[in-house]
Formats: C-alpha cells, sequence, structure tokens
C-alpha cells in the first residue's frame, strides 16, 4: 500500500492520532532514557510515582493560555506569583524577613533568568556607554551569552584550581566604575560549589554595584540540604547586598523543562527587567519577560509539582539525594586513578583522572556503552578534564551497581588506552584559528569523526579529545559547525 502519509512534519495527508503518538514514541526511543536515574544531565527526576501525569494534566489545562496578557488569563498570573512567592520564600525574602519586598518573574529557564538580570542591571545605568560584569570563570556560560546578547563587556575572574572557587579579591579588583552587576554561583554547574557569596556581595554592595547569586541549579536543594543538617553557606536574601538570586523549577523543583524564577529584592530593582512599547498601531505592549506570547503550559505543571510535592516532598527527596550524592563519590574514591575534583557540597559529583593511560573520554564512552549516561568538561584554565555527574533522587536506587559499573568502564578504559588522533590533526587542532577554517576543512574533520549529517557518533572520545586540543574560540566554531550538520531540515 503506499504510504501517503511519508515521514516528514506535513504529510499531504493527515495521519490518525495513534498513529502520531506510536511514530513519535518511535522516535523517542533512539533519546536518553529521561527516567530511572542513569542519565547524569540534562534531566531532573525524583522518580515519584504519579508526579509525571499529574503536570502533564495540569500542562495540558493550561497549554493554550497566553501569558502575554495577565489581565486576560488571571489563571496563569496566580499561578505565577504564587510560584514566585514560594522560590523568595525558600530563599530568605518575603514577610517577616529581611527582604520583605522580593517580587520576580517567571522566566523559560535558567539562562532567560540570567539574561534578564544582566539586562536589569544595564538598563539601571543608561549614563554607562560600555557597561560591564564581573563573573568568575566557574560561572555558567549564559551570563556570557548575555553580555554578548546585551553587548555588555564580561570581565572574567579567575578560580583556584583547588577550592574552585574565586579569590574575593580578585572579584573586589575586576570591578570598575563601569561594572553593572557581579556574580557569584550557587553552586556552579560544573563542580558544584558554593562562591563566597556573602564576601562577593559585600565588595559588590561596597562599589555600590548589584550582586547576583546564580541559584539556577541549586536554589531549590541547598536550603533543603541546610534544613537537614549540611552546612550549606548563606548565599540567599539573608545575605546583605543580594540584589537578585535565579533559581530554576524545572531542574530540583522537578518541573517539566521550561520554567525559571528570577527574584529581585525589590520592585525598584526589577524595574528595568520590564520592556513597554506603545509606539505603534498595535496593542500596547509590555513584557516582563524575554518571550511575549508564552504558553501557560510550563507555569501550571511547576504550579502542580510544588503542590503536590510540598515541603514534606522536598525535603524527603533531598535527603534521598544528599545520600545518592555520598555513594556516588565512594564509588568514584573507590577507583584507582580517579579523584574527586571537589568534595560534594551540593548534588554534583565531578571526578577527574591523574592516571595518563585512564582517560576519562573513554571512560565517559565505556559508561554509555553499559547505559549510564555521564557528561564530560573538557580541560579549561589550568582545570583538567572532569566528569560531570547531576546527581537527582532518582538515582539513589541506582547507586549500587554505579560503583561495579565504574570500575568496569575504567578497566575497559584503560584496556582501549588513551585516544590517540593522528599527530597532523592534533596540530592542526591547536594551531588553527576560526577564520581558517574553511567548509572543506570542516566537511573533512566532521568526517572523520564520525559526524554525520543528522548524527552524532556512538563514541564521542575523539571529537571531545579533538576539542580539547583547540583553543577556546576554535572549539566554539568547531561546535558551532559541528551542530550546524546535524541540524538540517528533513524533506
Ligand atoms: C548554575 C546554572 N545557571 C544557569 C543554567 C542555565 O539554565 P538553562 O539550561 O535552564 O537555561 C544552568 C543550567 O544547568 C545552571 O546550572
Amino acid at each position: 500500500m503506499t504510504d501517503t502519509a511519508g515521514t516528514g512534519a506535513l504529510p499531504v495527508e493527515g495521519v490518525p492520532a495513534a498513529r502520531v503518538l506510536d511514530e513519535i514514541r518511535g522516535l523517542r526511543a533512539a533519546d536518553r532514557p529521561t527516567h530511572g536515574g542513569r542519565l547524569f544531565a540534562y534531566v531532573y527526576d525524583p522518580g515519584v510515582a504519579g508526579l509525571d501525569e499529574l503536570a502533564q494534566a495540569a500542562h495540558a489545562e493550561s497549554a493554550h493560555v497566553n501569558g502575554l496578557d495577565p489581565t486576560a488569563f488571571p489563571s496563569l498570573l496566580a499561578m505565577e506569583n504564587a510560584l514566585v512567592g514560594a522560590a523568595a520564600r525558600l530563599l530568605g525574602g518575603g514577610p517577616g524577613t529581611s527582604a520583605p519586598d522580593v517580587v520576580g518573574s517567571v522566566t523559560s529557564g535558567g539562562t532567560e533568568s540570567l539574561i534578564l538580570a544582566v539586562k536589569a542591571a544595564r538598563d539601571a545605568r543608561p549614563d554607562l556607554t560600555e557597561p560591564r560584569i564581573v563573573v568568575p570563570v566557574s560561572g555558567h556560560a549564559a551570563f556570557a551569552k548575555a553580555a554578548h546578547y546585551l553587548r555588555v563587556a564580561l570581565d572574567p575572574v579567575p578560580v583556584d584550581p583547588v577550592t574552585l572557587r574565586p579569590a574575593v579579591a580578585d572579584v573586589a579588583a575586576a570591578i570598575r566604575p563601569e561594572t553593572v552587576l557581579v556574580v557569584a554561583s550557587a553552586p556552579s554547574y560544573a563542580h558544584g560549589v558554593v562562591d563566597p557569596v556573602a564576601e562577593i556581595a559585600a565588595v559588590a554592595a561596597a562599589a555600590g554595584v548589584r550582586c547576583h547569586v546564580d541559584a539556577c541549579f541549586g536554589g531549590w536543594t541547598l536550603p533543603w540540604l541546610r534544613r537537614l543538617g549540611a552546612p550549606v553557606p548563606p548565599f540567599d536574601f539573608a545575605v546583605p547586598g543580594v540584589t537578585s538570586i535565579s533559581v530554576d523549577l524545572h531542574k530540583y523543583a522537578y518541573a517539566p523543562k521550561g520554567v525559571s524564577v528570577l527574584l529581585h529584592r525589590d520592585a525598584g530593582l526589577r524595574a528595568p527587567q520590564f520592556f513597554a512599547y506603545a509606539d505603534w498601531p498595535g496593542y500596547t505592549m509590555v513584557n516582563p519577560v524575554i518571550a511575549s506570547t508564552r504558553s501557560g503550559g510550563p507555569i501550571a505543571a511547576a504550579y502542580a509539582t510544588l503542590r503536590h510535592l510540598g515541603e514534606d516532598g522536598y525535603l524527603r527527596l533531598a535527603a534521598v539525594t544528599r545520600d545518592a550524592v555520598a555513594g556516588l563519590a565512594d564509588a568514584v574514591r573507590a577507583v584507582d586513578g580517579l579523584r574527586l575534583l571537589a568534595e560534594p557540597e551540593s548534588t554534583v559529583v565531578c571526578f577527574t583522572a591523574d592516571d595518563p593511560e585512564l582517560d576519562l573520554f573513554v571512560l565517559v564512552d565505556e559508561l554509555t556503552a553499559r547505559g549510564w549516561h555521564t557528561q564530560p568538561q573538557l580541560a579549561y584554565a589550568g582545570l583538567p578534564a572532569s566528569v560531570h555527574l547531576t546527581v537527582t533522587a532518582a538515582v539513589a536506587p541506582r547507586v549500587a551497581e554505579f560503583g561495579p559499573a565504574l570500575a568496569e568502564a575504567a578497566a575497559a578504559a584503560r584496556a582501549a588506552g588513551p585516544v590517540v588522533l593522528p599527530p597532523e590533526l592534533l596540530a592542526l587542532a591547536g594551531s588553527l584559528t576560526p577564520e581558517a577554517l574553511t567548509p572543506d576543512l570542516i566537511a573533512g574533520l566532521a568526517a572523520g569523526l564520525g559526524l554525520g549529517a543528522g548524527a552524532a557518533p556512538d563514541r564521542m572520545a575523539a571529537v571531545n579529545t579533538l576539542l580539547q586540543a583547540a583553543p577556546v574560540r576554535l572549539r566554539e566554531r568547531l561546535l558551532v559547525e559541528f551542530v550546524g550538520l546535524l541540524q538540517r531540515p528533513t524533506w
């Protein structure tokens, strides 16, 4: 029988609903597993029965509601305000605290929250022609993106190779008269360490500069870990000088993707975040966030998730996650040649290899082959290559299996030996400038590494080794080119 439906997104004749869903499920089969505690990046899984179904139902209720106009859809405004209130309360703000006037906005994710924090800081200083932000190199790459999008200069501050934190004196020294924002992470994504927020906020305040705490990753875990007795340093609105905080609900609040909260200590600090426009013949527009039309789906799903789990639920999940982190760290310590890059103090386990015969990128591939998906991080600015594990509650039941799998993968990586790229290729990667990259050269490199159109290779060690050999600007350009090869329309 002729298949008039084809496989494209727009068939000549519409396809029955059940079949469309089957097709999507078929495509999803190639994805990394979002549930089950074997994927240590990208996903945040509490492993709570029924939570997905609740979030999906809530998402569906509000999917067609438009956040463009809060007066037309008061349901969304009510849920947004409730999410902001919950986040503020968890992070040291609200009635009865030293930050009673905290306000905020719900954004689509951590990156949007950070871009808006930078925008608010920049636009609060219209007198400056060349505004700048001070960001430790361990700060999330989204700050660089914000600086790039908003034409704000970035002043990076190095981190200590042992503590993985910036020195407060270096932060203070980086602040200039044009600085509009100083950043601290709680914790950093890469290593999971909390910056000295109180000291950084103090030097920012002394200079009259805003201080943003990026708690996108840890804002919904550190408070519970502290309640459980962990020695979490002050990082929230209780710290004088902290002017804004971001926390992603689609991370450790376990909401489906598309929700973060950006909080400001008061409405005056938030005001320059907004954009309003009445100088056109259409509707008068006011957008607190970057998107104009935005779906109510993620907001309703997050609201349902918070209400269902509640404080007791998050506390329980944090305890489970804390124990899983300890178990995974022990598993790393038990393997010769592997070393924790930082003692875990939040929900990240990050390790490196001290033995040149144990190639971390090969180890990552060996783990992948065994169904464990970890995240390689390239050597950078004196910091060694490392492997990052984002640990969520769903990992807990898997911890006992991870140790043997890690040991086995390490043995296999040793047996395979380190990646050896042709010396001329390595020399080329080390010496090429991004400008010298021609389409032919890129196509040759991609083919040599197995990066065909529309697919990435199963084993990424060679790609990572090549990227690591390249200077940072060339790394970026190669990544753009390689992903550009993947993003091609299907007809
Ligand atoms: C500390 C931190 N900030 C910002 C972000 C960016 O968040 P998103 O990927 O939601 O844009 C992340 C993401 O992992 C993060 O860990």
